[in-house]
């Protein structure tokens, strides 16, 4: 088995991390891991090695709703335990004993157990007819040391998660490294640009609630949404969330801010939490638009998010945020990707800039893109309420926001027909009234 949690990235020649350098196997057991409901998990090892192993998986961002704790004493502990005290959602035993010693240990913690616990075994040794004895006895998964923590997590994570029918979707952060850098320009032609390569659905959710401009970009006067969704989140189910959002296409609507600036806007980190639950359970794919903020929220937002995306402009102050919030990241999000960094608005006539280099090496990641400054093509696009593709689809940047967007998705294997370019002015309003060309 591999250590792939732990080759999240890899490093070139500069000691530089590459993005999205994962191999297939590696990506797909990041992407198997969901998220973990609020349950309490309550481990029992013998060897402090898989001690460390659980106590790593209870601090990654998938199991940071769950309570977990590690205990050491393997299955005896745990049924001396149990004698006293309820039994949690869900027990993990760890235990190096051979066939029939480790069924009496289940027999003996059986006994203790309330209806309702599951049991994760995790043995030393592979014998097929201890597995089917243990599923016999209602245990529900038995993993065979030496593990890793992402196959520890990939296991919770499908006790809670069906990974053949529950759609989880994923959830893409956008921030920018400084206000007016371009992150919710790019937030929105990657999450249309998702829509139409993957033919998939696609929210765009606007936390930027005084001042997004997901509604003016996409040419649509949204019904409130997301601000009627944060004020009440315990009440969001799928049917409110079908009238919350506004559809612009196919595949993708937007969950778009109020932007009027009679009330205050304190959104709370768990509010945002169980609306973005519920929204993940809804479609494959999520495109957070973040504003330039650092609240608890929005940190949360990003610690949880299944990739972050950091636009910056090649200067100074950009250099210096950007770098926090990466080494915060890196930090925090062991098991993860490392954030992806777009350098937004180069080649700025007579404007001094730090060159590419410099600035992926002070930061230690690689830029997946690097979009120049095209005032003509964006203005004119935010103009019209059209994506910079719909536009034009030869502008430059088209090609950019394709290629963060199949990274981000992790289909960066994948070839994207062209769409026809629109040929007039009016194609957009005739688009939208329905009338051919
Ligand atoms: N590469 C580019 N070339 C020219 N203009 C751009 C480019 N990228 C974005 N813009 C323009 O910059 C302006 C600011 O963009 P945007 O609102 O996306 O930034 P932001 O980082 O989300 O800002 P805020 O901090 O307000 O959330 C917009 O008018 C947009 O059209
Ligand atoms: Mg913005």
């Amino acid at each position: 088995m591999k250590q792939q949690a732990m080759v999240a990235s890899g490093n070139d020649a500069d000691g530089m991390v590459e993005p999205a350098f994962y191999d297939g196997q590696d990506v797909a057991s990041l992407e198997r891991a969901r998220p973990i409901p609020r349950i309490s998990i309550q481990a029992f090892c013998e060897h402090p090695h898989v001690a460390d192993i659980a106590q790593a998986a209870s601090e990654d961002r998938r199991l940071s709703k769950a309570h977990v704790s590690v205990h050491m004493g393997g299955a005896a502990a745990a049924v001396a335990h149990y004698r006293e005290s309820p039994t949690p959602n869900l027990i993990i035993v760890e235990s190096g004993q051979n066939r029939t010693e480790m069924l009496g240990d289940l027999d003996s913690l059986a006994e203790c157990c309330d209806a309702g616990t599951k049991v994760v075994v995790i043995g030393h040794v592979n014998d097929v007819i201890l597995y089917r004895e243990l599923l016999k006895r209602g245990v529900s998964e038995y993993l065979v040391a030496p593990i890793t923590q992402m196959q520890l997590m990939e296991s919770i994570s499908n006790l809670y998660n069906d990974p053949e029918s529950d759609p989880v979707g994923h959830v893409y952060a956008f921030i920018g490294a400084k206000g007016g850098v371009g992150s919710s320009t790019i937030c929105h032609n990657v999450g249309w640009t998702l829509s139409e390569a993957l033919k998939s659905n696609v929210i765009i959710a606007d936390l930027d609630l005084a001042f997004g401009t997901t509604g003016l970009d996409f040419n649509q006067d949204p019904v409130q949404g997301i601000a009627d969704a944060l004020s009440s989140p315990e009440r969001l189910d799928e049917v409110l969330l079908d009238r919350l959002l506004t559809k612009c296409s196919e595949h993708l609507s937007i969950f778009a801010a109020p932007v009027v600036l009679d009330r205050d806007y304190d959104i709370s980190a768990d509010a945002c939490d169980m609306v973005i639950d519920v929204v993940r359970q809804n479609v494959p794919y999520v495109a957070i638009d973040l504003p330039h903020t650092w609240t608890t929220w929005s940190k949360r937002v990003l610690m949880q998010a299944d990739e972050v995306v950091i636009t910056a402009i090649p200067d100074l102050a950009n250099l210096r945020n950007a770098k926090n919030i990466v080494d915060l990241l890196k930090t925090a999000r062991k098991n993860d990707h490392a954030p992806h960094l777009v350098i937004n608005m180069t080649n700025v006539p007579k404007r001094p800039e730090i060159s590419l280099k410099e600035f992926e090496q002070a930061l230690g990641i690689k830029a997946i893109a690097q979009i120049e400054f095209d005032i003509e093509t964006f203005g004119q696009a935010s103009n019209n309420g059209q994506m910079i593709e719909e536009h034009n689809a030869k502008a430059k940047s088209v090609a950019n926001f394709r290629d963060i967007a199949l990274t981000i998705a992790h289909r960066k294997d994948m070839k994207v027909e062209k769409k026809a370019p629109a040929t007039s002015a009016f194609a957009p309003l005739l688009e939208k009234l329905k009338l051919k060309r």
